[in-house]
Formats: structure tokens, C-alpha cells, sequence
């Protein structure tokens, strides 16, 4: 399938993030004439050593600044014709702790983007979303027009903020789109979230933390493949859709624990069924047809990945070993110490 629309210059917000960061290094190794600006207000999990292997690079451009304060995006906008936003707080253990930074950027900072859109006249913007704001799927599969669901202060954030983006597009035209990504894993993963909290863990000899029973099942993605999908919905995508993005690797997160044991060569032993997240979906599942007649699908199995993703935890502890050592630490404590204690 050709593209409808090739851009020139996009704007990334939270860009230096996880996903947002391996999207600009995919963009710029793909696209010789793209241009890209990264707009990231540099929050816990924003880290510019994640855009390292593209700061040299004269097509690209950082400003730092925040997608809920207008002036900020509009400066940034600018002369981009396409608006990819990755830019939103993510981890579901802190919506619970305090949900006030989820609200203010993942539903107000979609509204400030959308005036700007508007404002500015931007070609194309696209949201990138989650999977989670279908809720938890107890059987089958979730398409694009299933209802929301969502039941974690995080997922319902991300509702609200492709809520408004439906209703800039329905009642202002806005020429938007929507991806709906499933659980993602690989290299510069904040060591928050299961995986790479469980090797970097793992690494050291530490407890890990397995809330429950350890039967959820999350359908895991790895992180270029849910860059090259957002690229195609951004490329291929009909104005106004939402794209389900899944990797098509569903696994219980105790088969996934053990893998990683496997992997770094450490014992089960370490493995500590803790008390539960309240709320907790046990079970996320994408139909993701719709976006692979835009001709995306996943090319890394779960397998290779994972083992890529441990050998890269492995060989860059420089990038990981700071991060869990400061505001980090306070969280952990915070998440699990009477949970490991009991
Ligand atoms: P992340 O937490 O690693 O990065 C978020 C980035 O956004 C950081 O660089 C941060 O500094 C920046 N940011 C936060 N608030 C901001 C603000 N107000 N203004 C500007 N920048 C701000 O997140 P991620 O895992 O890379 O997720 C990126 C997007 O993908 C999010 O929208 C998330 O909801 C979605 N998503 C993530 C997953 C996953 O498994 N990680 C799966 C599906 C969808
Ligand atoms: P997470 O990486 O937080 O992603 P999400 O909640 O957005 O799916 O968690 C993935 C799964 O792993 C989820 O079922 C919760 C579970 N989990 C644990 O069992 N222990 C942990 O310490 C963490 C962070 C997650």
C-alpha cells in the first residue's frame, strides 16, 4: 500500500521518552529528507540519552517545554506539517498513587494540542493511545470500535484525551488519527514497568515483586515494531480512525518472569507474589487487522526480543543503574516495601 501523506517535518512530543525516542531514531534512519522536533517537558521519564544516537543529527531539533501549556506548543508547532504525540504520564501503579498528573497532561494536554492543531492549521496529528482504554477483556478480542472501558486512573486519562481528539475531529475536522498500542517492552523502558523492572532486578539479585497471582495476561509489542506501526497509521491511515497495534504475543506475566530468570541466569527463588494492584485488568487482547491492511505487522518475535531487551539491560547499566537510584527509589519504596515486607 502506497502513502497518502509523507511529512516533512514532525513534531514528536515526548519524544524522549520510551516509545516517542525509538519512533525519532526509526524516522530519521528511514527518511532521509524527514525533518523532527522533539517537544518533551523532561519529567521523570523523559531522559536526552535516549535521542543521543540522533543529537548530531542537523534534521533534528529538542526544545524542552509541556503539551498542557499553550505558548509551548505553539512555538514548537511552527512550520511542522504533522503533530505525533507520545507525551503523557504512563504507569498505572502511580495513576493509583496520585492521578492529578495523568488528568493535567494525558486529557488537558490533548485539548492544548488540539486548539494548536486547529490554530496552526497542522496537516496531521496522531495520538498515539493504549489497548487499556478498552478495560479488561475477559475473552476474545477488542476492535476499534468497541466501547471503552477503562478502569484505572491512567486508562481513563488516555480515554478523555482520544475523546477529545474524536470530538476535535468530528466537530472542528481536525485531521486526526489514533493508534491503540498493546503493551510495549525493549531497550530505554523506564525501569518502572514490569519487564525491565524484573532484569534490572533480576541483575541484582533483587526481589521480584509479582503482584497477585501472576496470571495477567498483557499482549506484548516490542518497541520498534509499535514505532513502525504508529509510522504507517501516520502514513496510510484514514483521518479520523483508530488503529489497534498488537504484537500478537499473549503471555501470563509469571511466563514472563521466568523467562527473564532464565535469561540473566537467576533463581526462582527470587520471585515474590506480593499484594495485588487494586483494579487490576487481568486481561488486555487486540484484533489488529485494521492496521495490518495498511500493510504493519510486528517483524520481532517475543522471544528474540525479550532476549535482545536483557542483553541490552546487560551492556548498558550506565543508562539504568542512575535512574533507579534517585526519584526512582523514593517510588519504590513507596510501591513496595510493606508489599515485599509481608
Ligand atoms: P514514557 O513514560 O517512557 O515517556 C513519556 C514521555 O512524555 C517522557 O519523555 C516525558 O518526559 C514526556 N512528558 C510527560 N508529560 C509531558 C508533558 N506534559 N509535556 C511534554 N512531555 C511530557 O512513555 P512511553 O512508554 O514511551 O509511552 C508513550 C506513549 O505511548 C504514551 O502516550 C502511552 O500512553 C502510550 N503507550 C505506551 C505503552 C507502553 O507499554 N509503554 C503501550 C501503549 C501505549
Ligand atoms: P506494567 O508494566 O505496569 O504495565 P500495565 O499495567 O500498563 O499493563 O505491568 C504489566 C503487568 O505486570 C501488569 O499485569 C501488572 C504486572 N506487574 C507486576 O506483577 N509487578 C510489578 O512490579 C509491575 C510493575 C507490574
Amino acid at each position: 500500500m502506497s502513502d497518502l501523506f509523507a511529512p516533512r517535518h514532525v513534531l514528536v512530543t515526548g519524544g524522549a521518552g520510551f516509545i516517542g525516542s525509538a519512533f525519532v531514531r526509526y524516522c530519521l534512519g528511514r527518511y532521509p529528507d524527514l525533518r523532527v522536533t522533539v517537544l518533551d517537558k523532561l519529567t521523570y521519564a523523559g531522559n536526552l540519552s535516549n535521542l543521543l544516537p540522533v543529537a548530531a543529527d542537523p534534521r533534528y531539533r529538542f526544545i524542552q517545554g509541556d503539551i498542557a501549556v499553550r505558548d509551548d506548543v505553539l512555538a514548537a508547532l511552527g512550520d511542522c506539517d504533522a503533530l505525533v504525540n507520545f507525551a503523557a504520564e504512563t504507569h498505572v501503579d502511580r495513576s493509583i498513587l496520585d492521578a492529578g498528573a495523568f488528568v493535567t497532561t494525558d486529557v488537558y494536554g490533548s485539548y492544548v494540542l488540539l486548539e494548536a492543531v486547529k490554530e496552526l492549521g497542522t496537516p496531521r496529528a496522531l495520538f498515539v493511545s493504549t489497548d487499556e482504554v478498552y478495560g479488561d477483556v475477559e475473552q476474545g478480542v477488542s476492535v476499534e470500535t468497541d466501547p471503552f472501558a477503562p478502569r484505572s486512573p491512567y486508562a481513563s486519562s488516555k480515554a478523555g484525551g482520544e475523546l477529545m481528539v474524536r470530538a476535535y475531529h468530528i466537530t472542528h475536522g481536525l485531521p486526526t488519527l489514533v493508534t491503540r498500542g498493546s503493551n510495549t517492552f525493549g531497550p530505554h523502558h523506564y525501569p518502572e514497568k514490569l519487564i525491565p523492572l524484573m532484569i534490572t532486578n533480576a541483575l541484582d539479585d533483587l526481589p521480584l515483586p509479582v503482584y497477585g497471582d501472576g496470571r495477567q495476561q498483557r499482549d506484548w509489542l516490542y518497541v520498534d515494531d509499535h514505532a513502525a506501526g504508529i509510522d504507517a497509521a501516520l502514513r496510510r491511515g484514514t483521518l479520523g480512525e483508530a488503529y489497534n497495534l498488537g504484537g500478537g504475543n499473549e503471555r501470563e506475566n509469571i511466563d514472563v518472569v521466568e523467562r527473564i530468570l532464565e535469561l540473566t541466569g537467576k533463581p526462582a527463588s527470587l520471585i515474590r507474589h506480593v499484594q495485588d494492584r487494586p483494579g487490576h485488568d487481568r486481561r488486555y487482547a487486540l484484533n489488529s487487522s485494521k492496521a495490518h491492511a495498511l500493510g504493519w505487522q510486528p517483524t520481532h518475535t517475543f522471544e528474540d526480543a525479550l532476549a535482545t531487551t536483557v542483553q541490552w539491560y546487560r551492556d548498558n547499566e550506565s543508562w539504568w543503574r542512575p535512574l533507579k537510584s534517585g526519584e526512582f527509589a523514593d517510588y519504590y519504596r513507596q510501591q513496595y516495601a510493606t508489599r515485599l515486607a509481608k
